[in-house]
């Protein structure tokens, strides 16, 4: 068997966690790869909306066992909250968590650190969600970061005391303010928690059940477009979001990868700063909002939205080999009589291209659209042979463009809105 990989196109918050709990009982495990707290991935099922920040998305499915990748960076606090949480639903969450020993600790410092650097950057900032995932890349990459595994060592204490002076020392040229004492309590109570997990060498735990034929779905976080190499440098997150990063973020071979799930939403959204160049400032944004009900899962920030961008979702299905697209949240335009789709960009020197170019975050775009007629009635409870004819047209117009089919279209928020097509 192979490790397929479910990744977001775009900007993040295509749906990735619906869909992963969708696909997860077709799946032995569920692994995630990179990225940390800063991810939100809602479920919904039975009337209940769960969001996840942490913990993969198969959690929920009795018989998938989840893995927290060596590429993710864990926050103990959020976890513990997060494991609180799931209390009431009876789950076997102690027996079907896996944590890789090679996972980066965020630790409270990190995130003083984001709020400082955000800070300092006036105007110019990221937006980032501050949940310290910058800064605990940036010791990942500096070779002093703490790492899950650490915390089994006796010395454990006494590296993180060392970690926090060199970051305490950084602070003191930053307006911050923070009780140390009660974060530094928080954190080591968190680490006592985190000590009575499946604490795994997940590398050698994924490769086996790959040899004994198990099915591992990679569940990624964030989206290309916010790749550390890929994403519109320098507002991107600090992790590789491509299917690359689920080789290095849970030491699988490139020839161990399946399917590339890529998942997009039927539009597009962004939070946080950086080009978005179908992004609309207008009355029709404000419906997408209200319609999608976009504000970030994580923060609560309201997204910004605008219309589906063919050139940039053309370079994320480059960048991760993508061999079928799911297409979320198609109900939401359901209010729009015409649908516009961006096919190229017109840059300031008139020039015309359907390529990103690399001064993406200077360059004024003009997005170039043509215009499908909407199918303006719900979709609540439409099967695939009741979809309406334009959006079949809709459908089949990103498919002729992105030149991989459609699987699965999905058209609300709860497990059972979900169309999987059958493919002629
Ligand atoms: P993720 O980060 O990729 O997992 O996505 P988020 O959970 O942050 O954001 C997706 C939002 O859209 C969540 O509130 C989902 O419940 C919701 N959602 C997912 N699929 C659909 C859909 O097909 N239609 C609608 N209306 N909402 C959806
Ligand atoms: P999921 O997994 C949407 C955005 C932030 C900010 C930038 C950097 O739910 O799709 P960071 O906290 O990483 O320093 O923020 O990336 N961002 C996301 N946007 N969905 C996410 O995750 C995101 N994670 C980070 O808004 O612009
Ligand atoms: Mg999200």
């Amino acid at each position: 068997m192979k490790v397929d990989v479910l990744l977001g196109l775009q900007w993040g918050d295509e749906g990735k966690g619906k869909i992963v709990d969708v696909l997860a009982p077709k799946y032995d495990v569920v692994a995630r790869f990179q990225g940390g707290p800063n991810a939100g991935h809602t479920l919904e099922f039975d009337g209940i909306k769960h969001v996840l920040h942490q913990i993969p998305s198969g959690i929920f499915r009795e018989k998938t066992r989840n893995i927290i990748g060596n590429g993710v960076v864990l926050d103990p606090i959020v976890f513990k909250t997060e494991i609180e949480k799931l209390q009431k639903y009876n789950l076997k969450v102690k027996a079907n968590l896996f944590i890789s020993k090679k996972a980066t600790i965020i630790i409270p410092t990190h995130r003083l650190l984001d709020q400082a650097y955000e800070k300092a950057k006036g105007v110019d900032k990221i937006g980032s969600t501050l949940k310290g995932i910058g800064p605990s890349y940036q010791d990942k990459i500096g070779r002093q970061g703490l790492r899950v595994g650490d915390i089994l060592a006796p010395s454990f204490k006494e590296r993180f005391k060392k970690l926090t002076n060199i970051h305490l020392e950084i602070l003191k040229n930053h307006d911050i303010t923070f009780n140390w004492s009660d974060l530094e309590s928080q954190f080591l109570d968190a680490i006592s928690f985190l000590k009575e997990f499946n604490l795994i060498d997940s590398e050698y735990f994924i490769n086996d059940e790959l040899k004994k034929g198990s099915s591992i779905l990679a569940e990624g976080a964030q989206g290309s477009l916010l790749d550390i190499d890929f994403g519109s440098y320098p507002f991107v997150t600090s992790s590789s979001t491509v299917t690359a990063g689920a080789c290095t973020g849970l030491g699988v071979s490139p020839r161990n990868i399946g399917e590339v799930y890529g998942i997009f939403k039927a539009y597009s959204t962004r939070v946080g700063s950086g080009p978005f160049p179908t992004e609309l400032s207008d009355a029709d944004g404000e419906k997408m909002r209200k319609e999608g009900n976009e504000f970030g899962s994580t923060t609560g920030r309201p997204r910004r939205c605008g219309w589906i961008d063919l050139p940039s979702l053309k370079y994320s299905i480059m960048i991760n080999g993508v061999s079928q697209l799911l297409m979320m949240k198609a109900d939401v335009l359901s209010i729009f009589p015409i649908i516009k789709v961006c096919t190229h960009y017109e840059l300031s020197n008139g020039s015309i291209t359907e390529l990103v170019p690399y001064e993406l975050v200077n360059e004024k775009i003009k997005p170039i659209y043509v215009e499908l007629m909407g199918w303006n009635i719900p979709l609540t409870g439409v099967s695939e042979n009741q979809i309406p004819v334009e959006l079949a047209q809709y459908v089949d117009f990103l498919e002729k463009a992105l030149d991989i089919p459609i699987t699965l279209i999905s058209t609300g928020p709860d497990r059972t809105q979900t169309i999987h097509r059958t493919l002629k």
